[in-house]
């Protein structure tokens, strides 16, 4: 089955309430929040959070691209996130965090920047719920899909699938119907879509659209 997670970067963000409302059906409300430090682009923080998730039904994945995930995830948490992802890269203590984000309640996932191999972190997997596989450099929406990744992604499915493992395979980062069948096929079931769906004339239709092309 795959999942589409509309990523709100790309909507109005004077009118997130209404452009969170206009994907419902999606499976999960991907959130970038960005600090200025880790990329080099500063978005929402945890009062929005906090609102949106009142604001929709649809559950909220949160995309922490910050320094120091350790210290806020569980503010996320609190604020209402459903699915909590903090970079490798970023992390002080990934074990520890990842288990103190399912102590908490929420779903832990582990995002690796485009150049940081899989290889390293093989012995974590089991931790997990999720690993997304960034398929553009982090910061921004909108840019090219980066298809060197694809070796990657089905690298990393074969190690979910040797460990026996449930763990989800996110994709984020230029998916759209040019893209979602390669990320499919290398072994991706979640696909986040900015631009792709709040770019269309009907983003609803645009996330049914995506998720029939994933599933084909
Ligand atoms: C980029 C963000 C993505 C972004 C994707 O750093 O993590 O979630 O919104 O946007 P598109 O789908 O337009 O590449
Ligand atoms: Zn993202």
């Amino acid at each position: 089955m795959a999942l589409i997670n509309p990523s709100i970067l790309s909507a109005d963000f004077a009118r997130l309430a209404e452009e969170a409302k206009a994907v419902e059906g999606a499976d999960w409300l991907h959130v970038d929040v960005m600090d200025n430090h880790f990329v080099p682009n500063l978005t929402l923080g945890v009062p929005v959070v906090e609102s949106l998730s009142k604001a929709t039904d649809t559950p909220l994945d949160l995309h922490l691209m910050i320094e120091d995930p350790d210290r806020w995830a569980p503010q996320y948490i609190e604020a209402g996130a459903g699915s909590v992802t903090f970079h490798v890269e970023a992390a002080g203590a990934p074990v520890r965090l990842a288990r103190e984000i399912r102590a908490k309640g929420a779903r832990a996932s582990m995002a690796l920047k485009p150049a940081t191999p899989i290889e390293p972190y093989e012995d974590l997997l089991p931790e997990l719920d999720m690993l997304l596989i960034m398929t553009v450099e982090p910061g921004f929406g909108g840019q090219s899909f980066l298809d060197i990744m694809l070796p990657k992604i089905r690298r990393t499915r074969e190690l979910i699938s040797r460990h026996g493992l449930q763990l989800a395979l996110q994709v984020d980062g230029g998916v759209s119907a040019a893209t979602i069948e390669r990320c499919a096929e290398a072994g991706a079931d979640v696909f986040v879509a900015g631009s792709a769906v709040y770019g269309a004339d009907d983003p609803a239709k645009a996330v049914r659209d995506l998720r029939e092309q994933a599933e084909r």
